[in-house]
């Protein structure tokens, strides 16, 4: 049995995570969930977004599913995904996103967004002065090395053939040039597995745009991750369509890319896509790869089917979608080896 930490958060984060409880449920029985506070909710009840023993369980469970929180502008604000991510050391942010459906007037895409999760723009260091503020944003060798040799192996052990490095090395040149270099340096060593590609990141958001199918996996820094994982989750038909891993070496965190979307939340039509695939993520981190690939499998045969989510212009909110992909489900082997 493992044991999942579910945090549901703001928002159409409680929706969302629901529904993929739903169907992680169908997937296996070799599951233990344990539900969690955090953000606005954990704040009013327990007087911190992210409480001790939320923080607790997270790292004495297996694995951690996450919905989504509101961030605030009140001065004590301080952001528990950023948190977790720095305190758990969940150094890589993995996003696939894939279209599901045809979408009008766009391209396929099938790209893994490889985000640097730990430094960068991220690390929320500013310093004030009488004229402004000044962010510093940084870039490690260490934290760099890391990264690269996450998405160099990533993509081998997932067929990819082809890792490219978006970055801003021509106006950043002592920090992404750094970045770069690494890159470049662990390519050189990793045997002709991966060809070896490089974009500017203002040229990589208009290429994933005009012709997603120029990336197969990208290794990135933190904030270009972030903005590129939007853009990509668009072209494949909206935000609800990109899940994302945050994994270290001992803990991991599996979310939606998107946020807590007020301006739909409570009214049952959000996509829980994204995170019944972030479910399906955590299944093959923690071993159950049958039961992983009958999630993907039964999400994917939903839409094939016609099944659309409003978002989509489909007639489906979140329960009835997801009714959908668990009638695909069942009857489906569970993995052998967690029995
Ligand atoms: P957002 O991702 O919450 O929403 C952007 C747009 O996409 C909205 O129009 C929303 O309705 C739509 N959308 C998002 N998820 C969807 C889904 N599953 N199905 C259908 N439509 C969906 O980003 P926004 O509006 O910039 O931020 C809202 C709040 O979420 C802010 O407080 C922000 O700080 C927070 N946020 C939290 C994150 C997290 O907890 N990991 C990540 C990003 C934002
Ligand atoms: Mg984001």
């Amino acid at each position: 049995m493992k044991r999942i930490c579910v945090l549901p958060g703001d928002g159409i984060g409680p929706e969302v995570v629901e529904c993929a409880v739903d169907v992680l449920k169908q997937a296996t029985d070799q599951l233990d969930f344990i539900h969690a506070d955090i953000g606005q909710l954990a704040k009013e009840k327990h007087g911190s977004y992210l409480p001790d023993e939320t923080f607790d369980l997270m790292k004495s469970c297996d694995s951690c599913l996450f919905g989504a929180v509101t961030s605030s502008e009140r001065s004590d604000y301080t952001s528990p995904v950023l948190t977790f991510r720095k305190e758990l050391d969940l150094f890589a942010n993995v996003r696939p996103v894939r279209s599901l459906v045809s979408v009008h007037g766009r391209s396929a895409i099938d790209v893994i967004i490889i985000r640097e999760n730990s430094e960068g723009m991220y690390t929320q260091r500013e310093v004030f002065d009488d004229e402004g503020v000044t962010t510093l944003r940084r870039v490690t060798r260490k934290a760099s090395e890391r990264i690269v040799s996450f998405a160099i192996r990533y993509s081998v052990e997932n067929g990819r053939k082809r890792l490219c490095c978006v970055h801003k090395a021509n106006v950043l040149r002592g920090s992404d040039g750094l970045f770069l270099q690494v890159f470049r340096d662990l390519m050189e060593r990793q045997q002709g597995h991966l060809t070896k590609e490089e974009q500017l990141v203002d040229s990589a958001a208009l290429k994933l745009v005009n012709e997603p199918d120029a990336f197969d996996v990208i290794v990135t820094l933190n904030l270009y991750g972030d903005i590129l994982s939007d853009v990509a989750a668009g072209v494949a038909g909206g935000l609800g369509f990109a899940p994302s891993g945050n994994i270290g070496p001992k803990h991991s965190v599996f979310e939606p890319s998107h946020g807590s979307a007020p301006d739909i939340a409570g009214k049952g039509i959000a996509n829980p896509t994204a995170t019944i695939l972030a479910g399906a993520m955590m299944l093959r981190h923690l071993g159950f790869n049958d039961a992983s690939r009958a999630v993907e499998r039964a999400v994917s045969d939903t839409y094939a089917s016609g099944h659309l989510t409003y978002d989509l212009g489909g007639r489906h909110g979140s329960k009835t979608f997801t009714d959908h992909v668990l009638k695909r489900m069942v009857g489906k082997p569970l993995d052998e080896s967690h029995r």
